[in-house]
């Protein structure tokens, strides 16, 4: 491999322990602005320094991201669909490689669609957004995507997150199922796991555990970060699973810990607070 592309994969899984939390931003690209992501600069402000990269739209890293932040970006190239359209599957690429390169993306990422009406077109797409990407040491994240019509179970996930290794995927995103382990044995190049929807935080962070405990290298997690009523404590317990080993337990009882700790503040007027600050500096650094 070459040293451009193992350094970019280094800034995404981490090599101390081969780990890996990605807080997933990128969903307006087919749901424009879905619940709690209306203004995406609010949302990723005070989550960006908890993750280990930011999966994100060049749209909404451009105008939502601080250029100073040193966060690693993985950019979305894919789109052409959206929520109300005919068919969601019907992505192209949408970002050249050289953008991704302008906006020092670490990685770049697109959807696979295997088994929908527009595999061929997905899968063709991804095969070249390889080779081109290549060409400049810059690794591919592909998505599984799964549909209504499309499976979720071992079977279905084995095949599409294969087949997306096979066409040169440095990385595969797809979906946790039962019989996660098989996924993860038959796909040679690492996985990372969707969120999916929105579930209780205490669920969210077993299937974090599980998905590590069966081989992925981490997550790549939205909704359930930051549709959770405190976000910062959210990613703080998922944190502690893909890093700090964790288990449920410990990491549910730290997001209960922190998420108090934030309930506290907010009661505390926020306003005196500001202004003990500007009236004593040097005491609020301590
Ligand atoms: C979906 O197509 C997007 O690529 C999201 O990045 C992905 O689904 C992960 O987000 P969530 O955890 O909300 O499923």
């Amino acid at each position: 491999m070459d040293w451009g592309l193992k350094n970019r994969l280094s800034r995404i899984i981490k090599s101390h322990d081969n780990r890996a939390l990605m807080l997933a931003v990128d969903h307006g690209y087919f749901l424009g602005p879905t619940e709690k992501l209306e203004e995406p600069n609010k949302v990723v402000a005070p989550l960006l320094k908890y993750c280990d990269s930011l999966m994100v739209t060049r749209g909404v890293q451009r105008t939502s991201v601080p250029a100073t932040s040193d966060t690693p970006m993985v950019l979305r190239v894919s789109g052409g669909s959206s929520i109300i359209g005919d068919d969601l599957s019907q992505e192209d690429i949408t970002v050249s490689l050289e953008d991704a390169i302008r906006l020092n993306a670490s990685a770049v990422a697109m959807s696979i669609f295997v088994g929908s009406k527009y595999e061929y077109q997905t899968i063709v797409n991804l095969g070249k957004l390889v080779s081109e990407a290549e060409r400049y040491g810059m690794p591919v994240l592909a998505v599984t995507a799964v549909g209504k019509e499309l499976g979720k179970d071992a079977r279905y996930l084995s095949l599409a997150c294969r087949i997306a290794a096979e066409q040169g995927a440095h990385i595969v995103k797809t979906y946790y199922c039962d019989n996660f382990e098989k996924v993860v044995q038959s796909c040679p190049v690492p996985i990372i796991v969707a969120g999916g929807k929105k579930i209780p935080e205490r669920d969210a962070l077993q299937l974090t555990y599980n998905a590590i405990k069966a081989g992925a290298v981490g997550v790549d997690m939205g909704r359930n970060i930051w549709q959770s009523e405190h976000p910062v404590a959210m990613i703080q317990a998922a944190r502690s699973i893909i890093h700090g080993n964790s288990n449920v337990e410990q990491a549910y009882n730290l997001y209960k810990k922190l998420s108090t700790q934030s309930k506290s503040k907010k009661l505390n007027n926020p306003t005196q607070s500001k202004s003990k600050k500007l009236n004593n500096p040097t005491q609020s650094k301590k």
